[in-house]
């Protein structure tokens, strides 16, 4: 009998079972002992910028920096506006005029107003918000207010809750912008000219 066909004796019977005293396979021992070193190099590799102990290629290795992105991300998603402080008075007025907040809030025009207010402010269901008549005023803060609260016995809905304050604001830097402009087929003026 070779070595490696000899039968373990327990000194019992355990239903029969048998034990055979065989080495593991080489290519076995090879993956065991080869993945415990290879965790210490990993740890060292993905840990080192952590303990500052070198690396400026920024690889994900960099937990700290990571750990702060994400977290970054996050507050932005479940936010968009987390810091975003709503401005009054005359920060409102630089910010209904800045550039930038009036084409992001075309974006969002586009997308959820047009069908009631027209392509380009014009009025279908909604009033013209075009022209100098305004039913719930049109200063900043009034047009704020409309969109934000909305109209709702009026068929104005309320965009305050799923858009967040950031996007309200950025409407209203557009609907600000379409005063004046001048549009095809205009809906009559409702309201009182300002
Ligand atoms: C389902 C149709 C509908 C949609 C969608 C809609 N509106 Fe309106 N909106 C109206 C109606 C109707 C009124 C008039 C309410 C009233 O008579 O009190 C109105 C009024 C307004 C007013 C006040 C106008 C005034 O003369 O005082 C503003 C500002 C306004 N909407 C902006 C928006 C913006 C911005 C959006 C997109 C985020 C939007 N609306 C989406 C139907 C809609």
């Amino acid at each position: 009998m070779e070595k490696k066909d000899e039968i373990l004796d327990h000194g019992q019977d355990y239903d029969g079972i048998k034990e055979y005293d065989n080495p593991l396979p080489r290519w076995f021992l090879l993956m065991f002992y080869g993945s415990i070193l290879f965790s210490f190099a990993y740890m060292a590799y993905y840990t080192a910028k952590t303990w500052s102990i070198a690396d400026a290629s920024g690889r994900s290795a960099n937990l700290a920096w990571s750990g702060a992105r994400v977290a970054a991300e996050v507050r932005e998603a479940e936010s968009g506006h987390a810091n975003f402080v709503p401005p009054e008075g005359d920060a409102l007025l630089s910010f209904v005029r800045s550039p930038g907040n009036i084409s992001r809030g075309e974006a969002l025009f586009k997308a959820n107003c047009v069908a009631c207010h027209g392509e380009n402010g014009q009025g279908v269901v909604g009033p013209n918000l075009t022209d100098r008549f305004w039913i719930h005023g049109g200063k900043p803060e009034e047009v704020l207010l409309s969109i934000a609260q909305g109209w709702p016995g009026n068929g104005m809905p309320a965009w305050g809750a799923s858009q967040g304050p950031e996007k309200v604001h950025w409407l209203t830097a557009y609907v600000m912008s379409l005063r004046g402009r001048s549009v095809s087929n205009p809906k009559a003026p409702q309201g009182i000219e300002e």
